[in-house]
């Protein structure tokens, strides 16, 4: 399937509706994902990306297609991740010669995952590729997010390729961003920026201003996964640059894991407590066993403040507990306060542990927690609930 989305450009990605994990399992997908593969016809033609490794046959059976795979002049490969550079080795089986046009980290990349000694020509920003009519201008992107990413802006068109920057796991037929529901698409589209951007915010901020200064002029955003933005496209750009700048609602989040329902007595007073002393603040509960780890993930970068609690077991914390503070210690969320709680029969460990974890991940923890002994009655959900308003009091 092919789409023309512009004067001779075309979309000629995969639409993968069944992929419910991404990165192995790391990333649910509920909406499935898209590998977007765009060519450009003109006096010379190039390819910009292909699709993940599954699909490698059908993409170059239908790329074949499209074009006399022989008459592709150039190959883009904007970033060497699976997910878009895993049909280059079906790609290149067909034209072993076509050069090979990527960052100096995409040569890296390319070669340590595919060992193919292709015609790779390395390119940094400000270059350009003359297609006859139009040109081809590099942005090199790194850490955008990865170190070999680039952008890649045709001229004439004014389409930027973003790769993965600006996308979403969102599989629709719709393909552009004006005929999608737009609250599955924002939805999608900040999961992505929490869950696999935010360690990079400093220097997203920084490209976006670059790129921004350079002044091109833009009709279109075409990213590697999920829609393109054709309606105006600079909303995207606005977003990215409100959630790297240490984003946060009037939200707190509290995440923690029980093993008896003592601590999720403990969360639910906590919350009544916060709600009691701040009824605008939007509050939400998960279970860290039990809720989806990149749904979290999203709500604590939402949060301006978050609660982690767990039960003490074998004098350390539950492993879903364990896991998040693994999780947002990688992250590197900026900006946001913390404070733990747990439920404890015996050695009461878990508070003092969550609590080290979030100031390891960077969380400005405002006390030193509350812990409740055995299943709390009313005296203890009534402390509870003054910890979750004295919580408020300290943001
Ligand atoms: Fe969509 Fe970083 O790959």
């Amino acid at each position: 399937m092919h789409r023309e989305i512009a004067d001779g450009v075309f979309w000629a990605g995969k639409i993968d509706w069944e992929l419910k994990k991404f990165h192995g399992d790391e990333y649910s997908t509920h909406r499935g994902s898209s590998y977007n593969s765009y060519l450009v016809k003109d006096e010379k033609i190039a390819l910009i990306d292909t699709v993940w490794a599954p699909f490698s046959k059908e993409y170059v059976e239908n790329l074949g297609k499209l074009v006399d795979l022989n008459k592709i002049d150039f190959i883009i490969a904007n970033h060497g991740e699976v997910d878009h550079s895993g049909a280059l080795q079906e790609l290149m089986r067909n034209i072993p010669d076509t050069p090979v046009y990527c960052t100096a980290n995409g040569v890296k990349s390319l070669k340590g995952q595919y060992h193919g000694d292709w015609n790779f020509q390395v390119v940094k920003t400000g270059d350009r590729l003359n297609l006859g009519s139009r040109e081809i201008v590099f942005v090199e992107a790194p850490m955008l997010h990865w170190p070999d990413s680039m952008f890649t802006y045709l001229t004439g068109s004014n389409i930027l390729f973003s790769n993965d920057a600006f996308g979403q796991h969102y599989a629709s037929e719709f393909l552009y961003n004006d005929l999608v529901d737009q609250e599955e698409l924002f939805a999608e589209c900040i999961k992505y920026y929490a869950n696999i951007l935010t360690p990079f915010s400093v220097l997203v901020k920084k490209k976006i201003e670059e790129v921004l200064a350079m002044k091109l002029p833009l009709s279109m955003i075409c990213t590697s996964h999920g829609v393109i933005w054709r309606d105006r496209p600079e909303q995207i750009v606005h977003r990215y640059l409100e959630w790297a700048d240490s984003y946060s609602e009037n939200m707190i989040t509290i995440v923690y894991d029980t093993m008896w329902n003592n601590t999720r007595i403990m969360a639910e007073q906590i919350a009544e407590g916060i709600h009691g002393k701040d009824p605008l603040v939007n509050i939400r509960l998960h279970n860290a066993a039990k809720t989806d780890k990149n749904d979290i993930i999203t709500d604590i970068f939402r949060s301006k403040a978050i609660l982690v609690g767990s039960s003490t077991i074998n004098r350390g914390i539950l492993t879903s507990i364990a896991g998040l503070l693994e999780e947002i210690r990688g992250l590197g969320f900026k900006n946001k306060k913390a404070a733990a709680f747990g439920s404890y029969g015996w050695s009461g460990e878990s508070v003092k542990m969550i609590s080290e974890g979030l100031k390891q991940a960077g969380f400005a923890v405002v006390n030193e927690g509350f812990r409740a002994m055995w299943t709390p009655g009313e005296e203890a959900k009534r402390e509870c609930a003054e910890f979750g308003a004295g919580f408020v009091e300290q943001l």
